[in-house]
């Protein structure tokens, strides 16, 4: 069987981290056989620039088309001055919305080798292995918005339908882990929130009575991920919620650069990502940490060609590496010689046990 696999690098140090990722995915490949095929298509600035819109009609079709899709970062200072409809950011959207992809998976684990590195004291960050599940297709990033002179606004709606299936998926993979979710709204401010805390309720108690379940308002959710985050297994919220407390919590780990993500839909391909941004004051210099990008790969492998064993071998290349103390700059510790992209990449290979 194979597995049609695009490849969206985009931006920034998106091509330099894809490249490490691609690398790790070709090799697992070959040696448990997967028949992983690589397509190249272009999304955000470099798409822009290519052929002046940052989701071009073919790359839309070639990742419809697609077992999985893998992307880089988009966006940068380049295109900062693009009118607001074609910023690479409004790619990224428009592909996650045309692929229904609503579930987006974040884990945030702290690597034991890495304690020293995040600005949490140790102890706290014993046992942490977050799971948060971001709605990805609904909410202000979707919302009517629009700007007149002085005044502007941007709206936040939500479904009943587009909250059940997220906290559906959250509270399935709570099933898989600990078995406790916590459902993060703005409850007393919002309505969108009533609606999400009522909607999540009811489909916790009547179709996963066995979980543990805990609701939390966003403020206080950032202040107990940093206060008791090993406490939290699944955490699931809406889109902009979630994007704020997963770079917070990606402190956790110690670097933006750590970490990986899968978005996922009703079947049909899902997207694989880093969680950090395209760093254009790093691109270019073979300097990124590509441990997001390549972790990315595991969850593609798991998720979207259920290559289960290939994913874990992935993974522990990766601890495999840290705990040899091989670091990018992002994660090194004052005086030590860091690791450029591609040796770490080279790094992660030669530790590939498969
Ligand atoms: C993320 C990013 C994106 C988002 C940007 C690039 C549109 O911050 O994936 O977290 O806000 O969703
Ligand atoms: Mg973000």
């Amino acid at each position: 069987m194979t597995h049609s696999i695009v490849v969206l690098a985009g931006d920034g140090v998106g091509p330099e981290v894809s490249a490490q990722a691609v690398r790790v995915l070709e090799a697992v490949s070959s040696r448990a056989n997967l028949g992983l095929e690589f397509e190249a298509a272009l999304l955000g600035g470099a798409a822009i620039d290519a052929v002046g819109h940052p989701l071009p009609d073919e790359t839309l079709a070639a990742c419809k088309a697609a077992s999985a899709v893998f992307l880089g970062a988009v966006g940068g200072p380049k295109w900062d001055t693009a009118p607001v409809e074609i910023r690479p950011e409004v790619g990224l959207l428009g592909l996650r919305k045309e692929l229904g992809l609503f579930a987006n998976l974040r884990p945030i684990k702290t690597i034991p080798a890495l304690a020293a590195v995040s600005p949490l004291k140790n102890e706290r960050l014993e046992g942490v292995d977050i799971l948060v599940v971001r709605e990805l297709t609904g909410g202000i990033y979707f919302g009517k918005r629009a700007r007149s002179g002085s005044a502007a606004f941007d709206t936040c709606e939500y479904t009943v339908g587009e909250i059940e299936r997220v906290c559906r998926a959250a509270a399935r993979l709570a099933r898989s882990r600990r078995g406790k979710i916590t459902s993060i709204d703005k409850f007393n401010v919002l309505d969108t929130s009533r609606l999400w805390r009522e909607t999540a309720t009811r489909v916790f108690r009547s179709e996963f009575p066995d979980l543990e379940v805990e609701h939390l308002l966003v403020d206080a959710a950032a202040m107990h991920l940093l206060s008791r985050p090993a406490d939290f297994d699944v955490m699931v919220t809406e889109n902009m919620f979630g994007d704020i407390l997963t770079d917070e919590a990606s402190m956790l780990a110690g670097s933006m650069g750590l970490l990986p993500s899968a978005s996922l839909g009703d079947g049909g391909p899902g997207l694989y990502e880093p969680i950090h941004g395209s760093a254009p004051d790093i691109a270019g210099q073979d300097a990124a940490n590509p441990c997001g990008a390549i972790l990315s790969a595991a969850m593609l492998l798991r998720h979207s060609c259920g290559a289960d064993e290939a994913a874990l071998a992935v993974e522990a290349a990766v601890d495999a590496v840290l705990g040899a103390g091989i670091r990018t700059r992002d994660i090194a510790s004052a005086g030590q010689t860091a690791f450029g992209t591609t040796a770490f990449g080279q790094a992660v290979l030669e530790r590939l046990a498969l």
